[in-house]
């Protein structure tokens, strides 16, 4: 494979899933604080209270970082750590642990790719409403600013939001995530919301004049028809309308996509004027988050997909990811892409000290392929993060679900380089 020169490529992962440490230097409760606490939200009651106990030992996880050889390191800031209350004044020692963090990572030679927010906002922001609340998008633009602020002069790369259709739909539309709200109809506005807070966030970074570059990462997934029927066309049109388009149309055409009836209906009270504007326009990249594709029939997604599944049930379907960038660079270009997540999570055993994941290596690999496939057929994409770096809290799955390419055994927080591990350093090497 040949990818260009400067091309970045980079391991992945989150502050709640890794950090642990909850309680510590004046950090608040999060909403994943309240949900994994709440009885039968989380497989087996896990929370993230210790999680890789990562706050306590990032100079060990920046070491294995350096031990890979990547470009960069995408990671994401605790709000709550930074901004107990939500908003008004700063932790010190919150910020400190992200300053501690970032010298090493650039003692090392390792570029931070930072994110703003990957769902883990204070909860006493949702005693308020959270993101129903139209005023969570002008907390987070301050949270933004302090970052920006405290951290600006060090910071290589900005996401202002981890995977919106999240936040919303799985937080606010059905209740699988924190804070668990299952409201069809009101998860329209909390996407909005967040997309505000984006906009607003971007207005902020632009005033700063700072040299990173500043974007957003959406999940993305390619829906493909089971048949040329004209229903099952038509289901695959909403559902690319739901998971795609109703974040890609705002944030790079300035409109909500006008075939989705109901959605637009639900959204329409909660567009102020002047919104779209801010929503719309000024991203340096888009970051794409590629796991799988939805197989679609009028009858719903279908679940029996036709090739191999990963321990998430996810289909591996690596030419998604080259018609995916394809047809993004072709409608919404040229905007330059990273893939800001991608892997695979599998039962791994070890082994003798070693844990042998063939099935992690082979999916990463042709998702490499594909990546390149893509470049060569003239998709800007400049970078590629592993999806991730450790084995971690997984959200409902809690420790159930390994996506790492090092392996955490949770009782002793030892670290183990996973086959796949080894494979991503020596193919960097190269
Ligand atoms: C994405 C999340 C990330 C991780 C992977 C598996 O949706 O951004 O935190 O959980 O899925």
């Amino acid at each position: 494979m040949k990818f260009p020169k400067e091309f970045v490529w980079g391991v992945a992962t989150a502050s709640y899933q890794i950090e642990g440490a909850v309680y510590e230097d004046g950090r608040s409760e999060s909403i994943w604080d309240r949900f994994s606490r709440t009885p039968g939200k989380v497989l087996n009651g896990d929370t993230g209270d210790v999680a890789c106990d990562h706050y306590h030992r990032y100079k060990e996880d920046v070491a294995l970082i350096k031990q890979l050889g990547v470009d960069s390191y995408r990671f994401s800031l605790a709000w709550p750590r930074i901004l107990p209350e939500g908003k008004g004044k700063a932790n010190q020692k919150g910020l400190d642990f992200y300053k501690r963090l970032i010298a090493e990572l650039l003692e090392q030679g390792i570029a931070p790719a930072v994110t703003l927010y990957h769902w883990d906002l204070p909860q006493v922001l949702e005693d308020k409403g959270g993101w129903l609340n139209r005023d969570t998008a002008m907390y987070f633009r301050d949270y933004a600013m302090v970052a920006f602020e405290e951290l600006g002069d060090v910071v290589t790369s900005w996401i202002t939001l981890n995977e919106p259709w999240c936040s919303a739909f799985l937080g606010y539309g059905n209740g699988e995530h924190a804070p668990g709200k299952a409201d069809f109809p009101s998860h329209i506005v909390a996407a909005h919301h967040l997309l505000l807070g984006h906009g607003l966030a971007l207005q902020g970074y632009r005033q700063l004049r700072l040299p990173a570059e500043i974007g957003i990462t959406l999940n993305l997934a390619p829906q493909y028809s089971v048949s040329s029927k004209p229903e099952d066309l038509e289901a695959t049109r909403k559902a690319d309308g739901f998971q795609n388009r109703w974040y890609l149309d705002p944030l790079f055409k300035g409109a909500y996509p006008k075939d989705m009836g109901e959605l637009l209906a639900y959204v329409v009270p909660a567009v102020h004027e002047g919104d779209l504007e801010l929503i719309a326009g000024s991203n340096d990249f888009l970051g794409i988050n590629f796991y799988s594709r939805g197989l679609v029939s009028a009858a719903g997604r279908v679940s029996n997909p036709q090739g191999p599944v990963t321990a998430m049930g996810w289909e591996v379907y690596p030419e998604g990811l080259y018609d995916l960038l394809v047809r993004v660079h072709e409608d919404y270009g040229p905007i330059p892409i990273y893939i800001t997540e991608n892997g695979a999570a599998y039962h791994d055993v070890v082994e003798a000290g070693r844990v042998h994941d063939r099935q992690r290596q082979e999916y990463l690999e042709q998702h490499f392929e594909q990546a390149e496939r893509a470049i060569q057929a003239g998709v800007p994409l400049k970078g590629y993060y592993v999806w991730s770096l450790l084995d971690n809290f997984e959200w409902a799955f809690g420790y159930d679900r390994r996506f790492g390419i090092v392996y955490v055994d949770f009782e002793t927080q030892e670290r183990i380089l996973k086959d796949s591990a080894l494979w991503y350093q020596s193919f960097l090497r190269k």
